[in-house]
């Protein structure tokens, strides 16, 4: 029989979240809590790196995922993070589950804190949902994966985090989000993260897709206020030092919210002719899946300026910071 050396420690920094038993969005997180966030996602990145990728901090605990809605990367993330963490991680599908038999989604919730969840990490199609759980739940905490096109917290944590990794400090740096602003949670959280670190916000696409606030105005207090809207993306990418091109989210649009696929593609889509306005550093960033060829030509989404795969790989991160930093407290637990 071989023995097995004991799993490296992970060098956490010294610092942790405020007690906090939910995250469901970004705009209650402080710039220093994110960066503890970030920090310890950085750790947790090494033991991505490892051969043997697993560490025993979560041995014991139990994570319930939830995805009432379709999902890769954020559902396969969650389930390696907290197996990675040695958790014991359980997947329950909308289908198969008695959600189809039209449970509510209050019992369904009650249900699983009696199983002694905990933590449940929920998608689901209606904005709202995973507040209404967590308003409910006594003991077991609840991460918003994404609420109809509300909230996706830990996605904008891993753009953050890949952002910083390669542009240092957010502060004064410009990033140009452009696309389906309407129906994207993944944008309005970002807003937030993007506002605390202290970036500046320039979003861009058709006027039918931006929420009517800030489509009216620019720097307007509206949904995504703090960002100014620029429909002319060539203008919008001077010198930016980011370029986050959005999913056209089209089970979510009504008829007449797009001109024509043609249209949009002409106007918005991030191509290389358009990264020339940009910074010559300036990141292609997309959370995935892209319909490549219409937010995003094929090249630039495959080419050097793309993190898009970095993005997935610290979105396993960040998802491992986030269960730790919820279960433990943040109290250093390596052994
Ligand atoms: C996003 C989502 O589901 O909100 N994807 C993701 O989580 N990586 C964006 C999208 O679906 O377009």
């Amino acid at each position: 029989m071989t023995s097995q050396a004991p799993a490296e420690p992970i060098a956490l920094p010294a610092t942790t979240l405020a007690p906090r038993r939910h995250v469901l969005d970004l705009d209650d997180f402080s710039r220093t809590e994110i960066d503890i966030v970030l920090d310890t996602a950085l750790a947790m990145r090494e033991v991505l790196d490892r051969d043997i990728k697993k560490v025993p901090s979560l041995r014991g605990k139990v994570i319930l995922t939830l995805f009432l809605e379709p999902s890769t990367r954020t559902r396969v993330s969650f389930e390696q993070a907290g197996k990675m963490l040695s958790a014991d991680v359980i997947n329950i599908a909308g289908s198969g589950s008695s959600a189809e038999k039209g449970e509510s989604l209050l019992n369904t919730t009650l249900t699983l804190q009696a199983m002694h969840a905990d933590l449940i990490v929920v998608r689901h199609p209606q904005a709202g949902a995973p507040y209404f759980m967590a308003r409910h739940l006594s003991r077991t905490g609840i991460i918003n994966a994404g609420d109809g096109r509300h909230a996706h917290p830990t996605q904008a944590l891993l753009d953050l985090m890949t952002m910083r990794r390669h542009l240092g400090s957010l502060d004064g740096k410009k990033v140009v989000i452009v696309g389906d602003l309407l129906h994207s949670r993944v944008a309005r959280s970002n807003v937030f993260g993007l506002a605390a670190m202290g970036a500046r916000v320039v979003i861009s696409g058709p006027p039918t897709l931006i929420p009517l606030d800030l489509s009216r105005t620019s720097h307007s207090q509206g949904s995504l206020g703090g960002a100014a809207y620029e429909p002319d993306l060539d203008a919008a990418m001077d010198d930016a030092d980011v370029v986050m091109a959005l999913r056209l989210q089209t089970e979510r649009q009504t008829a007449g919210m797009l001109p024509s696929v043609r249209e949009y593609t002409r106007r918005w889509q991030v191509t290389e002719a358009r990264m020339g306005r940009a910074k010559p550093s300036a990141l292609v960033m997309h959370p995935g899946p892209v319909n490549e060829g219409i937010e995003l030509s094929s090249s630039l989404a495959h080419g050097v300026a793309s993190v898009i795969e970095e993005q997935v790989t610290n979105g396993v991160a960040i998802r491992m910071a986030i269960l730790y930093q919820l279960l433990t407290g943040g109290e250093l637990q390596t052994a």
